[in-house]
């Protein structure tokens, strides 16, 4: 499959997206309740969801950033979690927020969550992602918080890419067949 920008359709709008932020955000206070919260973002697809998504946080947060990729150049896992840059800091007795931008088949949910629970005993664990596509998932994980559930239709924009393009878009699009 190839994707031109000229066959994308806008499946959630910069203004959803805003106001989709704002509910999880909204979740997240009530929750944390001004407890310290380790936010981890999974880059680099959830690095404009998290940028927006902290900012609406009340609570006082610390920021860090990992790198796993399945995908490379194709619209389909590769089954394979590859863990490019993991360095993380002790986050023994804290809250840890993973920040993602899309849960698909699960694997870098999984292998995020277990890696965490084997390293550290963290005071809780939450799992946040923009997008779920529970359709295609192929291991029993579900995010703590979603923002929207996609059917089975790759995604780009607002973080999410296809082969390194459209990150930068302000909204959700995807290819109309
Ligand atoms: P999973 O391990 O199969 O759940 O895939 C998770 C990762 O694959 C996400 O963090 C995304 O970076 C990427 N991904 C999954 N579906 C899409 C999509 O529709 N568009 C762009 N990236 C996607
Ligand atoms: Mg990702």
């Amino acid at each position: 499959m190839e994707i031109k920008f000229e066959d994308l359709k806008v499946l959630y709008s910069e203004e959803q997206l805003h106001t989709k932020v704002k509910e999880i955000a909204e979740k997240l206070n009530k929750f944390y309740n001004g407890d310290e919260v380790v936010a981890i973002c999974a880059l680099k697809g959830a690095v404009l969801f998290a940028a927006d998504l902290v900012r609406e946080l009340d609570m006082p947060v610390k920021m860090e950033f990992i790198r796993l990729s399945s995908y490379g150049s194709s619209t389909t896992t590769s089954g394979k979690v590859n863990a490019v840059d993991i360095n993380l800091p002790d986050l023994n007795g804290k809250n840890v927020l993973i920040i993602e931008d899309i849960v698909d088949s699960g694997l870098t949910a999984k292998f995020l969550i277990d890696f965490i629970h084997m390293n550290f005993h963290v005071k809780s664990f939450k799992f946040c992602s923009l997008l779920d596509k529970k359709i295609t998932r192929k291991v029993d994980v579900e995010p703590d918080y979603y923002g929207f559930e996609v059917d089975d239709k790759f995604v780009v924009g607002y973080g999410l890419d296809y082969d390194g393009h459209f990150r930068n878009l302000k909204y959700i699009a995807y290819k109309e067949n």
